[in-house]
């Protein structure tokens, strides 16, 4: 009885700790990623290489999705607040390059680990993952800032020159493996920004962690709630053509 007491008692000062910590474990440094000795963006890894060669097929990554909708949901919009991203419309490219560095322990990610893991999806399966997203029409209505900050957002993210990696329209780059950054929510946005000027995403280019390392945190949120607010580029391409 008396064990059983202490065994809850323990477990209730517990919890709250283990919640903590999970949440500190988002911040560390990835010992292999940016900031580390020796680090070079964009080396392409074995598997990476290996994942990019293979044929993929969109109806088969469908079905492998199933195991990622408990996150990114069914239609893979993700989620309003941004605790998940948007993943409809990222560019294959990109997509599996995060899921490779994440395997690889270089994008630290505790919360998807067990996910994407090589006992959860195999090489084939982020190819097909990676092709059926890229297809997807982005629904839903995505997390904006809480003030449009859009004029000083876009200002700072033309004057920085952004752009020159993520597009005039937010729109990546899929063959030098640039996130496509439009219509993302907000607060995805500002918190990998946050990561970004920190030092604490572990796959960083340099020479955007300069440029946002000089940033305020009001600039991030204005920058932030920009991004937010452009509509998908797919919509505005096709409009220009
Ligand atoms: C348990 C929740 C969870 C599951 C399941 C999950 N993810 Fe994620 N995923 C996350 C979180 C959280 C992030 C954002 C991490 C961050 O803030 O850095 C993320 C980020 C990503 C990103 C990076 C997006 C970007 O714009 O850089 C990709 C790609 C991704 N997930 C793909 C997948 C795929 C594919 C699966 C299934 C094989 C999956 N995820 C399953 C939680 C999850
Ligand atoms: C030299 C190219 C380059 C420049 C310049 C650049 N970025 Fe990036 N950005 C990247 C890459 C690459 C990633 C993805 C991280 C990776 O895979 O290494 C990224 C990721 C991001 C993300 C997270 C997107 C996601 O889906 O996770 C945001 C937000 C972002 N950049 C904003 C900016 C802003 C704002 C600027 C200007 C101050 C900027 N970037 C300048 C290359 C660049």
């Amino acid at each position: 009885m008396m064990n059983k007491t202490l065994a809850c008692i323990a477990l209730t000062l517990l919890l709250p700790i283990h919640a903590a910590l999970a949440d500190v474990a988002d911040e560390r440094k990835s010992p292999l990623g940016y900031g580390s000795k020796g680090y070079v963006w964009g080396t392409i890894s074995l598997e990476q290489a290996e994942v990019m060669k293979l044929v993929p097929d969109a109806r088969r990554g469908e079905e492998a999705f199933r195991g990622c909708r408990g996150c990114h949901k069914r239609d893979a919009a993700g989620v309003m607040d941004g605790t998940y991203p948007r993943l409809t419309g990222q560019h294959a490219s990109v997509v599996i390059k995060q899921v490779t560095e994440v395997r690889s322990g270089l994008r630290i990610n505790p919360k998807m680990d067990p996910f994407a893991s090589d006992h959860a999806v195999t090489p084939q399966e982020i190819a097909d993952i990676a092709n059926y997203l890229s297809t997807l029409e982005t629904t839903r209505e995505n997390g904006k800032g809480p003030d449009n900050l859009s004029v000083r957002g876009k200002a700072l993210y033309l004057r920085n020159r952004c752009g020159i990696c993520h597009g005039d329209n937010g729109e990546g780059n899929a063959d030098k493996f640039y996130p496509v950054v439009a219509a993302q929510h907000y607060g995805y946005l500002l918190r990998e920004m946050v990561h970004i000027k920190k030092g604490t995403r572990g796959n960083s280019h340099p020479r955007m962690v300069k440029a946002i390392g000089k940033f305020s945190h009001a600039d991030l949120e204005a920058v932030a709630d920009y991004l937010s607010r452009l509509p998908d580029y797919r919509r505005v391409l096709a409009k220009g053509k």
